[in-house]
């Protein structure tokens, strides 16, 4: 089946056409992190606006680069959350629309889904069951995943997301935004056992990342708020080090736990060079195989969004013009109807 997927759930509008849900034949992305950098973070109104703007000329590019036309589309799967509220509505109403105008059966996606589902993209498949683990912007959640719509939570962040504990520190240390890439690179250089930040709630399957923001920010103060050149460096890979550490250990122990040998990574956080570099490390070490897709579709995309509508409509799912956007939207409560 050849699926158009659409994603606008924060900042980024994104159309994509996959086909079977595995082979991706384009992966349009416009980015508003230009935009959004200027106040430190996503405005959710500009974020609308910018979407309204940019959401036609990405799907007319995702098909050009497919070399298809709308005539060619058997299917239009869109991220219907979570997210923000008047991104997703954006995107959701241009599907509506387009599945309308061409009587084309459309589905509404859970972006989290979408996220694990980036892994059947590549080449590296991985059979279920397997234990996920989604790191992003907005979340931090393990799962046993079953199948398509069949998920159970192990574990999730009782405070900030992975992603949002490195946006924050980027903005406490005046780096500049998203602050994940920037650390990232940063940290390339500097020595990760420089200083020993917390990695808090050991013995339990949850995240937490409050207290290591705070402990940075109490690092910063104690310098009078200079903290640069080399200590820099050293204080971000540090940092970025507590949160990858306390990552791959607990997911690796959710495996363990489970008897289950295989790991997905993804989402946004998935990204960062030394997460990647961990998990393989200790994966190699447990006798686990871990799946990470390439950086591009670790963050937000709709080829993700297409290969999930692709299990769903191919199992006969469709939605009608009245579904809705959910801002929240768990995603052990996506079951398949
Ligand atoms: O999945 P995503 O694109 O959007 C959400 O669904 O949230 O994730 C965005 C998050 C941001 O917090 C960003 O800082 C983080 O992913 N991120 C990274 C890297 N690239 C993006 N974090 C660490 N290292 C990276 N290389
Ligand atoms: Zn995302």
């Amino acid at each position: 089946m050849l699926v158009l997927g659409i994603e606008s759930s924060c900042d980024e509008t994104a159309a994509a056409v996959v086909r079977d849900g595995e082979k991706m034949l384009s992966n349009a992305i416009a980015s508003q992190i230009d935009v959004h950098r200027e106040y430190g973070g996503v405005v959710p109104e500009i974020a609308s606006r910018k979407h309204i703007e940019a959401v036609i000329p990405v799907i007319i590019q995702a098909l050009d680069d497919a070399a298809v036309s709308l005539d060619d589309i058997e299917g239009i799967a869109v991220t219907r959350g979570p997210g923000l509220i008047g991104s997703l509505l954006v995107g959701l109403s241009v599907a509506k629309s387009i599945a309308m105008a061409k009587n084309l059966p459309f589905v509404g996606v859970n972006h989290l889904e979408g996220h694990i589902a980036s892994i059947f993209l590549t080449d590296d498949r991985p059979a279920f069951p397997f234990i996920a683990l989604v790191v992003s912007g907005g979340h931090t959640s393990l799962y046993r995943m079953e199948g398509f719509g069949n998920v159970a939570v192990i574990g999730q962040t009782r405070d900030d997301a992975a992603g949002e504990a490195f946006d924050k520190a980027a903005k406490m240390l005046d780096l500049g935004y998203p602050g994940g890439v920037v650390i990232d690179r940063l940290a390339r250089q500097g020595n990760p056992s420089y200083v020993q930040f917390p990695r808090p709630m050991k013995d339990s399957a949850d995240f937490s990342f409050s207290g290591v923001k705070t402990s940075l920010l109490n690092y910063i103060k104690k310098r009078n708020d200079k903290v640069d050149g080399e200590e820099l460096s050293h204080v971000v890979a540090s940092y970025q080090e507590a949160i990858v550490d306390v990552l791959v250990e607990k997911t690796i122990k959710a495996a363990k736990e489970t008897s289950m040998d295989r790991i997905v990574v993804s989402g946004g956080v998935a990204a960062n060079g030394r997460l990647r570099a961990r998990f393989r490390e200790r994966a190699g070490e447990e006798g686990v195989t871990v799946h990470i897709p390439p950086p591009v579709l670790c963050t937000d995309n709709a080829a993700m969004i297409a290969a999930v509508g692709e299990h769903l409509l191919k199992r006969g799912r469709r939605d009608s013009y009245d579904v809705n956007a959910v801002s929240r939207w768990p995603l052990e409560m996506t079951a398949i109807s």
